[in-house]
């Protein structure tokens, strides 16, 4: 007797592997074209799917889980973040919501690191100045950065993923200040030599760098506000590989253009805005580093995405606690 296979849908293309064993183990629907599905085709979705398995792109909100049938059992994202999805909707409804955590940390690590050089030692505008000719010859005063060795970082949210930024850049010779709800045991702390501050304003006020690594949720909504920007040092550069949400992007914008702040590195822009023109003349002037939110895309980071997903949609199904289990207000 064949099994009934829980019917699975996945709302984008998933890398080909994770799809190939999706549909061995499961009824799945894929979304080949890779095409965001649409808010219509999202309720279809949730009317039907036992396990539903969306992306950071998909708002799962409160009204959509209302739609949902009485089927959708398990919403598996493929992402670490939560924030697209309200999940005490769903536990109220009594559908269970997993995440892939701890397996992007490292690479969202290195792309932290990776924009804080590219910012300080302006990586951008030397590529653009080769590319339109404008590079005539080493020069001793041309294309001057600032160096980060030696220099004071501090890091918003000291969970796993500013962990692994503070010690990346321990390596790199900055010495490491954090702001977290509690501060991190003993042992991490002597291996860092890090400065704990319960006070955000007090480490925000002295660092040469801020990196934000804090989760996005209603508490870190503009946690970095007009007024914490305006304590910044002139000379300070901000790095956000967190949710755009986290800093107030209007306010970051005029601290840039006057002149309070030296330059920020951001992997993802605030949905509030979009890429607005004020953004894009701060990027020709070399203040600001902008990457569309590829602080994890690795294909060794989405390969054990996928492998997340399976796993919980399969310790689900056989009727055991998935292990990336989102608990409303917790993870
Ligand atoms: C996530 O999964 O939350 C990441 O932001 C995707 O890169």
């Amino acid at each position: 007797m064949t099994r009934k296979l829980p019917k699975v849908i996945v709302t984008r293309k998933l890398p080909d592997s994770v799809e190939t064993r999706m549909c061995e183990l499961f009824d799945t629907k894929l979304n080949l074209n890779d095409e965001p599905m649409s808010r219509e085709q999202l309720i279809e979705a949730v009317k039907e799917a036992e396990v539903l398995v969306p992306t950071v792109n998909d708002k799962i909100d409160a009204a959509l889980i209302s739609q949902a049938g009485d089927q959708l059992k398990l919403i598996s994202s493929f992402s670490n973040g939560t924030d697209q999805i309200d999940v005490e909707a769903a536990t109220k409804k009594g559908i269970v919501v997993t995440n892939t955590p701890n397996v992007l940390t490292e690479d969202t690590a290195d792309m932290t690191m990776g924009l804080m050089i590219a910012l300080s030692r302006r990586l951008t505008e030397g590529t653009k100045a080769v590319e339109n000719g404008s590079f005539k010859g080493w020069s001793p005063t041309w294309m001057l950065g600032q160096r980060i060795w030696g220099k004071r970082l501090g890091i918003v949210g000291m969970g796993r993923i500013g962990t692994a930024v503070a010690k990346r850049a321990k390596a790199f010779g900055l010495s490491i200040h954090y702001h977290n709800r509690h501060p991190v045991d003993e042992a991490t702390s002597d291996e860092l030599e890090a400065t704990y501050w319960d006070s955000l304003d007090q480490m925000l006020a002295r660092m040469d760098i801020i990196s934000v690594n804090c989760p996005y949720t209603p508490a870190t909504y503009h946690l970095l506000s007009k007024r914490r920007l305006a304590l910044l040092k002139p000379n300070a550069l901000l790095i956000n590989t967190a949710r755009g949400e986290v800093i107030n992007q209007e306010a970051l914008i005029d601290a840039l253009a006057d002149n309070k702040l030296a330059g920020a590195g951001l992997d993802f822009i605030s949905s509030e805005g979009g890429i607005s023109p004020e953004l894009m003349k701060l990027s020709d002037k070399g203040k600001l580093v902008i990457l569309p939110h590829m602080g994890s895309a690795t294909i060794e980071g989405r390969l054990e995405m996928g492998e997340r997903v399976l796993i919980n949609i399969r310790t689900f199904m056989d009727g055991h606690k998935p292990p990336d289990r989102v608990i409303p207000g917790i993870s």
